[in-house]
């Protein structure tokens, strides 16, 4: 069966005395050993080194927001970092596709495809985010955005860089940092239709394939997505910042 995965996109907050204190309470609540579902933070990259020290040896995992699309280890890219980076610092997930990278920073669905590759090719874990913007669902657009971005990665990869799985994340555009969310159904039907798409490429991978959904989700309204068959848990932005809210979510998950 899928564990669910509930994954803290930090996006650009923090500071090095608030990823202490959020850690910290993070680690202090889960030492009684939880693990019904997969804990996962992405913060800013500058606290990588923090995250790690702070988080070996506990339950929760951790990974980078965004990584280069250029090939090759390392190289004259100013500002970027590599896929081999993230490995280094012993990532487990990389986040490829994030709607806000999309819109602000020419991630198109090539460049995705590229980053997935490079991810995968380190042997860590993509978590391709995937979504429609109000617009797109008003035009009933929705699952023809979604199987493009998603079939933009699949067709493209090698097979063989898959090994270890990738996770999909469905994030409504309209519903990222809005406070409003798809209903349990709307968010069922979309995870439903991407499990489809991923069972033309391999029925083992659609059954393994953990899908997500995105958009302000908080402790108030998990229960109810993530109580949906194909909801294998969630990407939180803005709630994962506070240790209460993000761990109501990931025990909602288990
Ligand atoms: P949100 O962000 O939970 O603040 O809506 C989700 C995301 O962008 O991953």
């Amino acid at each position: 069966m899928r564990k669910p995965l509930v994954a803290g996109n930090w996006k650009m907050h923090g500071s090095r005395a608030m990823v202490a204190e959020l850690l910290d309470a993070l680690i202090t609540d889960l030492s009684d050993g939880f693990d019904t579902s997969e804990i996962a933070v992405f913060p800013p990259s500058l606290y990588l080194s923090q995250v790690r020290d702070a988080l070996t040896d506990s339950p929760v995992v951790w990974g980078v927001q965004n990584i280069c699309s250029k090939d090759g280890l390392s190289g004259a890219y100013t500002g970027e970092l590599s896929a081999g980076m993230a490995a280094d610092f012993s990532c487990t997930y990389v986040l490829v596709g994030h709607s806000e990278r999309r819109a602000m920073y020419g991630d198109t669905d090539s460049v995705v495809a590229a980053k997935f590759a490079l991810i995968a090719n380190q042997g860590l874990v993509p978590v391709l985010c995937v979504g429609e913007t109000l617009k797109e669902r008003e035009q009933n657009e929705t699952s023809t955005v979604v199987s493009r971005q998603i079939s933009a990665v699949l067709d493209s990869v090698d097979g063989s860089l898959l090994k270890n799985g990738y996770v999909i994340a469905y994030e409504p555009i309209w519903a990222i940092g809005t406070g409003v969310t798809a209903t349990s159904q709307q968010a069922q039907e979309v995870h439903a239709e991407i499990r489809k798409l991923i069972e033309k490429h391999s029925s083992d991978m659609a059954a393994r394939t953990r899908i997500l959904y995105g958009g302000s989700v908080k402790a108030s309204n998990a229960m109810d997505i993530l109580g949906q068959s194909d909801v294998d848990g969630a990407l939180v932005g803005g709630a994962s910042l506070k240790a209460e809210e993000f761990l109501a979510i990931s025990r909602a998950a288990g």
